[in-house]
């Protein structure tokens, strides 16, 4: 584990002081200790200190970079390249070139597949791995993120692992327009479920990288129950016992449904059409948990009148909507750049392992990465050569 290398807030690191020694699991180690990190007790502004006398340690960085990069050791030539480079300018410069040559492997495409299934939690079959090969190929020919959500061709190609390349084919599930991975067969079919609650699960916790609540206002609304109302949309915009659902998403008995679904309810429409083998069909093809398990009605999500959304005043009328809806939003593209920075420090899955990057730390990167238009491989470059990677 890279201990304090990506912290960057004064929490972070009273974090990891508190948790030193016992947290330091996957990664790669790099053998560094700057030793006395196991006293909780240490005072704040040593920690800051210790934080600021970070050197850099090209060589450390190299292996690292290179194992994720390639999934193997950098050469014996590499190695002695950085190290006899002479000053620590000539050292970033020989470091950044053998960052950028692993960027152009074909063994960073096998990286890249790799990051995109554990992402997408699906894979390895061929119509589960298009999706994270869609992504990887995105990855390796530097195109932009937002592609993930608006494609409308190539976006179930194939992979070959022998030589790194990808050949484009479209998805054949029915659907006209695509959008992305969103339409995907594969995403369709691995997150079948109940009213869709799990595709449209899947698509907050990967590309916005929060479980449900996802939208929480300040001031909440006491419902008379242990829990108060803290979406941002009108609680009857959603179906419940009292407007024509099937389910009761207004019940605030036990916890607050509405908190979750109000979001969940104005999403999972879009979804409904799949059916369990991800071909979209002209009817709904998900179930309600009642008796019997019926067809899911759209008044089982919404009441009538009320339109499909993406977040509470962003309306999205059908997948390529969505699409465009979430390319646009600024907390998905922070989403994708702390997921590139998790992997490359070493951490778990952001949302499974909560391993959340403070906004500040990474905030240079998401507004060059907005700027860029969400070019995916040059996120990856900044990241593999920002000083939070390769000072120790
Ligand atoms: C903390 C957020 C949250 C709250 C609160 C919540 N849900 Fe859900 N609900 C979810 C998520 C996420 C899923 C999808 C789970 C999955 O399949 O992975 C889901 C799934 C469901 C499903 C489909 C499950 C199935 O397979 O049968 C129903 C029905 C449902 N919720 C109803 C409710 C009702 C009714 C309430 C209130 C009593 C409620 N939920 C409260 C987040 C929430």
């Amino acid at each position: 584990m890279r201990k304090n290398s990506t912290l960057g807030t004064l929490s972070r690191v009273l974090a990891a002081a508190a948790l030193a020694g016992a947290a330091c699991t996957g990664g790669t180690s790099t053998g560094d200790d700057d030793g006395g990190d196991d006293d909780g007790t240490t005072p704040v502004d040593e920690w800051d200190q210790k934080l600021a006398e970070r050197e850099y340690d090209y060589n450390a960085a190299l292996r690292i970079a290179s194992l994720r990069l390639t999934g193997k050791l950098p050469t014996l030539a590499e190695v002695k390249a950085v190290a006899d480079a002479g000053d620590v300018a000539a050292q970033k410069a020989v470091y950044e070139s053998f960052v950028r040559s692993y960027l152009d492997t074909p063994e960073f495409a096998g990286q890249m597949v790799r990051f995109w299934r554990d992402t997408f939690k699906m894979g390895e079959a061929a119509m589960l791995d298009t999706a994270p090969v869609f992504a990887a190929q995105l990855t390796v020919e530097n195109r932009s993120y937002s592609e993930l959500f608006t494609a409308t061709t190539g976006t179930c190609p194939t992979f070959n692992a022998a030589d790194g390349t990808f050949t484009a084919a479209d998805c054949q599930n029915g659907v006209t327009t695509h959008a992305g991975v969103l339409s995907n067969p594969g995403v369709q079919a691995h997150f079948y479920s109940n009213m869709a609650f799990r595709r449209v699960r899947w698509v907050q916790e990967a590309f916005a990288c929060t479980a449900y609540p996802a939208e929480i206002v300040e001031q909440g609304v006491e419902m008379g129950g242990a829990q108060a109302y803290t979406a941002p949309w009108p609680f009857e915009s959603i179906a419940g016992a009292g407007n024509g659902g099937t389910v009761d998403f207004h019940d605030t008995s036990a916890v607050v449904c509405a908190n979750c679904h109000a979001t969940m309810n104005h999403l999972a429409p879009l979804f409904a059409n799949f059916d369990e083998d991800g071909v979209l069909q002209n009817t709904i093809q998900v179930k309600t948990p009642n008796d019997g398990a019926p067809d899911a009605q759209l008044s089982d999500w919404l009441p009538a009148g009320e339109a499909t959304a993406w977040r509470f005043g962003v309306p999205a009328a059908d997948l390529p909507a969505l699409g465009q809806a979430m390319a646009a939003d600024a907390k998905v593209a922070e989403c994708a750049v702390a997921r590139y920075w998790n992997w490359a420090m070493g951490k778990g899955d952001i949302v499974d392992t909560l391993s959340l990057v403070p906004p500040e730390t990474i905030q240079a990167h998401v507004a060059s990465f907005q700027a860029s238009g969400g070019l995916m491989k040059d996120a990856i470059l900044a990241v593999y050569t920002s000083d939070d990677f390769v000072k120790f």
